[in-house]
């Protein structure tokens, strides 16, 4: 199965999906991956990693609605049938959700529904719980709100700081992004 990757910053989620994939573990094929900041970590790794990339600036842009309907037609273009969202930090629009329903997925780094929207991980270290952790859900119209497909939780330590806890949930996220891909794929291929 084709699919599109979108990331906005550093990467590390795409490349684990791109590892995964190029280890056989999920049949399926990243067509492109979008960016939005130019020459940020993951344009970077798909470079290193021979996966056609393509920049699409959302400064360019008037509205985040004109970048996704771009969004839409280039991965149409290509063929894409799903669309994994690994660390795209823009809203997406009814233009893009609408063109692939059930068909995105995305990665958060909080146990939904808990700590929805930004910062997962400082709004779980705020509330002092002693379980954190990520979600890969399918992405509908409202925020982080989706049905969910994976999730893994880890220890809150009481030595953590933003950091040492976002480390610890990325190990987590790039094991469950995968998953939730496996999980999607075998549900788009049905049809
Ligand atoms: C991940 O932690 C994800 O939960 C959040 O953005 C981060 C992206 O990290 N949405 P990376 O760019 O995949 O390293």
């Amino acid at each position: 199965i084709r699919v599109g990757v979108m990331a906005s910053g550093n990467g590390s989620n795409f490349e684990a999906l791109a590892t995964a994939i190029r280890d056989g573990h999920i049949n399926a094929e990243i067509a492109l991956l979008v960016v939005n900041n130019p020459g940020c970590g993951a344009q970077q790794r798909a470079k290193r990693l021979g996966i056609p990339w393509q920049l699409f600036n959302h400064r360019n842009y008037d509205s985040r609605s004109a970048l996704d309907r771009d969004l839409v037609q280039r991965f149409q273009s290509l063929g894409v049938e799903g669309i994994v969202m690994a660390g795209w930090m823009r809203i997406v629009t009814n233009e893009l959700i609408q063109a692939f329903p059930d068909r995105l997925i995305n990665i958060h780094p909080s146990l939904l529904p808990s700590f929805r929207g930004l910062d997962g991980v400082g709004q779980a270290l705020k509330a002092g719980v002693r379980l954190a952790g990520c979600t890969v859900h399918l992405v509908t119209e409202d925020l982080d709100a989706g049905p969910i497909l994976v999730q893994a939780a880890v220890p809150v330590l009481d030595t953590d700081n933003h950091d040492s806890l976002s480390r610890r949930i990325q190990q987590q996220e790039h094991r469950i992004l995968p998953a939730g891909l496996m999980l999607a794929a075998d549900r788009w291929r049905q049809g």
